[in-house]
């Protein structure tokens, strides 16, 4: 165990309810995704969403974003001040459909809608491009119901795979060693990445207007 963990660990049973609660809140959106997937499929033959991945935050990232932002490390703060304990990725194939899914969700009235950023009409400085939704989702208990923060993450499969390569090359990566320039050259591979991620729905929509259109 990481020493900054141990505030965090001291109670082991609360601990578990916490990591319980979080884990059903990631159960309980996934399935959401899930069935909005489905349902899609049923009506128009295809899927949106490619692939969703669900994760509850280990102690050791926990504590080290209430670290950083100089918070108390308890489990009450991290509750109240970490917003991604419980974590949805959800990949899609193309834009739209990451506007149609969070839509979908966003028009669910047991969610709450806690923030919204738009990472893909604005990305990081460093081109990250993604949707993120804070929202609360009611995990219902033997004997109450708690109101779960969780953040879903709405990406295609484009930006997905740029954002895993990034998290691991940064992750890896002795920033005081890094070589000049990369930067620059991880921002001009995301621009690339985004053009490609426009052309291939393009091209997606162009071959569906075409079956559409009436034989000639
Ligand atoms: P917190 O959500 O409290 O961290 O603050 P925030 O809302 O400003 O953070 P944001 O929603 O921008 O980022 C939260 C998560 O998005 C991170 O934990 C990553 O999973 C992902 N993310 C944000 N920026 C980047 C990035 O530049 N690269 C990669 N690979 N992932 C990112
Ligand atoms: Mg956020």
């Amino acid at each position: 165990m990481d020493c900054s963990t141990a505030p965090l660990l001291e109670n082991a049973h609360a601990f578990l309810v916490m990591r319980n609660l979080y884990a059903a809140a990631g159960r309980q959106l996934t399935l959401k995704f899930e069935v909005l997937n489905s349902e899609f499929n049923v009506l128009y033959a295809r899927n949106p969403i490619h692939h969703i991945e669900s994760r509850v935050k280990s102690p050791e990232s926990i504590a080290a974003k209430l670290l950083k932002k100089g918070l108390p490390l308890t489990l009450e703060s991290a509750m109240q001040n970490v917003n991604d304990i419980a974590g949805v990725r959800v990949v899609c194939s193309y834009i739209d459909d990451v506007y149609r899914v969070a839509e979908m969700v966003e028009r669910q009235q047991d969610l709450e809608i806690v923030k919204r950023q738009d990472y893909i009409k604005t990305p990081n400085y460093n081109g990250y491009r993604s949707l993120h939704l804070d929202l609360r989702v009611p995990v219902y208990l033997s004997d109450r119901t708690e109101q779960v923060l969780a953040e879903v993450q709405i990406r295609t499969i484009a930006m997905d795979f740029w954002a895993s390569l990034e998290h691991d090359i940064r992750y890896k990566a002795d920033r005081s060693r890094l070589p000049a320039g990369i930067n620059e050259e991880m921002l001009a591979c995301a621009g690339k990445i985004a053009e490609i991620d426009r052309q291939m729905q393009d091209m997606y929509q162009r071959i569906k207007a075409a079956e559409a259109a009436p034989d000639a």
